[in-house]
């Protein structure tokens, strides 16, 4: 079989991630799990939220995309991107309407990178940790020998990434030098399962919205949380919040 020459080998990411320091026990272990998920990954988030929970999801964030771009010939980046489920269908939806948009994906994982690209070859993918967005940005553009990423994007959007961060802090702090004074964000993510309120012993990740908006307060000055009322996130039978969290108007270096 021919070689695929848009895949990234793993010495090129290893090298990267390497660059990066980012290779910490914890995301060795997500590097293992993920690599592990690559190749069913669409089905596995097909299971966790069904077609039509996925068609939701995507439509609330083609709809903050819709509603805030600032232009039509936009940038938008997914960070924690993995093999591109929501990043594939948002890009059709809105290509539909505005045919100048370009989509990015990052993600330290290139093994769900190379899925990505098997589907969708035209997304434009590099290796990296949104902590150090732009140093990753830099290092993909260093090692393709031209400007395969913008240095700031229009909109940066993140679908069931943020709760498997060490820092999500440092992870804002790094997006909003990445966006454009008139850029914004979108995050997707699932709440935990209060799994010691109900007497269980099984868990399931998450990050608890109202958290997450008093971080992303410090670095935007609008926070808007919708918790989608008829989507749901359903692992080992249990279920938990799905939220949908527009960040507008960035405030470089964070609130002082
Ligand atoms: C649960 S998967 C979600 C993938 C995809 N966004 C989706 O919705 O199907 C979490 C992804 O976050 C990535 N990830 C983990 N740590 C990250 C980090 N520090 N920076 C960026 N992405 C990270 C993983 O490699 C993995 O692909």
């Amino acid at each position: 079989m021919a070689e695929n020459k848009l895949l990234i080998p793993d010495e090129t990411a290893l090298f990267i991630l390497n660059k990066l320091d980012a290779l910490s026990p914890h995301m060795k272990k997500n590097l293992e799990k993920f690599k592990e998920e690559a190749p069913e990954r669409d089905e596995i988030v097909r299971g966790y939220f069904g077609e039509s929970g996925i068609n939701k999801i995507v439509s609330a964030i083609a709809d903050s995309l819709r509603k805030n771009l600032p232009r039509k010939n936009a940038d938008i980046l997914d960070v924690g991107c993995g093999t591109g489920t929501f990043t594939r269908r948002i890009k059709k939806e809105l290509l539909q309407e505005f045919h100048t948009l370009t989509f990015y994906g990052l993600d330290p994982t290139w093994h769900m990178l190379n899925e990505l690209l098997k589907k969708d070859p035209e997304i434009i993918c590099g290796v990296g940790i949104i902590e150090k967005l732009k140093e990753s940005l830099e290092l993909n553009n260093k090692l393709a020998g031209t400007t395969k990423f913008p240095q700031t994007f229009d909109a940066i959007i993140s679908t069931l990434a943020f709760h498997h961060l060490e820092n999500i802090e440092l992870a804002l702090s790094a997006v909003v030098n990445c966006l454009k004074p008139d850029g914004f964000m979108v995050i997707c993510d699932t709440e935990p399962y209060d799994y010691e309120k109900n007497g269980e012993t099984k868990e399931h990740h998450g990050i608890i919205a109202e958290h997450l908006a008093t971080m992303a307060k410090k670095y935007f000055r609008e926070v808007k949380t919708t918790k989608l009322k008829d989507t749901t996130c359903c692992v080992d039978d249990l279920i938990s919040t799905v939220f949908v969290m527009e960040l507008k108007n960035p405030i470089i270096g964070g609130r002082s």
